[in-house]
């Protein structure tokens, strides 16, 4: 995904359809609460959790690889947060970290068994011998059949351009691999009429439960809890967000 390019329409779009995602805020407060500073948020994006958890006068320490997103975090200028411009397979902050998260699935943008072993040793540098790292995934990312041709999502106002954007989307599933690609358009049109067509893609690989956990072992973690939901719930065949918490494997 180029998230330079649709880090235009991030906010608007999940404030308009992720009402149930929105919930994970406090999911990452009490966490971050109970586990303490420093705090590294990995894939933080423009700040939507970051911004949340300064509230709470947390130090936090913010790493995406898009400048764009980036971009709109700085501009909040938020006391207590250092922003990191790094990819999450390969960074070095030279520091530890007693609460490390990942949220809203974004690990799953990691697409190959060597990339997420690369992010989880990385990881692993970073955390504190008892520090937690927690990562909320979805585990139906392969629900469904392919949907070829695009659908009509939702039409609504875009504020920032006085324009009214209609979103369509398209997904292809690869199921030797276990990713789904999906392929979304938004075609803006604006108070004279004008038409203008953006176009993105996003692939996000399938993790189930039990593979989580065997790759939490590979890489050298204990899985010490799983939750079903934002409120730390258990685990329900219907969960749509799993959220592990593990830490480093003690010799
Ligand atoms: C779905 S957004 C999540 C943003 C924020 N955490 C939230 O929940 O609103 C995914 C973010 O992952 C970032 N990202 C994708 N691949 C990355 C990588 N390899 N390293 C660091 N960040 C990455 C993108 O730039 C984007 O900001």
């Amino acid at each position: 995904m180029n998230w330079d390019k649709y880090s235009r329409f991030y906010d608007w779009e999940f404030d308009l359809v992720c009402s149930e995602q929105k919930e994970d805020v406090k999911l990452w407060q009490k966490l971050a609460i109970q586990y303490g500073e420093p705090i590294l948020e990995i894939c933080c994006g423009s700040g939507r959790i970051t911004k949340e958890l300064a509230k709470l006068d947390l130090k936090i320490t913010a790493l995406d690889n898009s400048e764009k997103m980036l971009a709109k975090l700085r501009s909040l200028q938020l006391k207590n947060v250092e922003v990191i411009k790094a990819d999450m397979r390969d960074f070095a902050l030279n520091r530890k970290f007693n609460f490390i998260f990942i949220s809203y699935s974004s690990f799953q943008q990691l697409l190959t068994l060597e990339d997420q072993k690369q992010c989880l040793q990385t990881i692993k540098r970073h955390l504190a011998e008892d520090g937690k790292l927690a990562l909320d995934i979805s585990p139906f990312t392969l629900e469904g059949s392919n949907i070829l041709s695009r659908s009509h999502l939702f039409t609504a106002e875009y504020p920032p351009h006085h324009s009214t954007i209609s979103m369509f989307t398209s997904h292809e599933i690869d199921w030797l691999n276990g990713i789904k690609h999906w392929q979304d358009e938004y075609l803006e049109i604006d108070n004279a009429g004008e038409k203008r067509i953006w176009q993105n893609r996003i692939s996000l690989k399938h993790c189930s439960r039990d593979y989580l956990k065997l790759l939490f072992t590979v890489c050298g973690y204990e899985t010490e809890m799983i939750f079903g939901d934002f409120d730390c719930g258990e685990v329900k065949i219907n969960s749509k967000n799993l959220i592990f918490l593990a830490h480093k494997r003690k010799r």
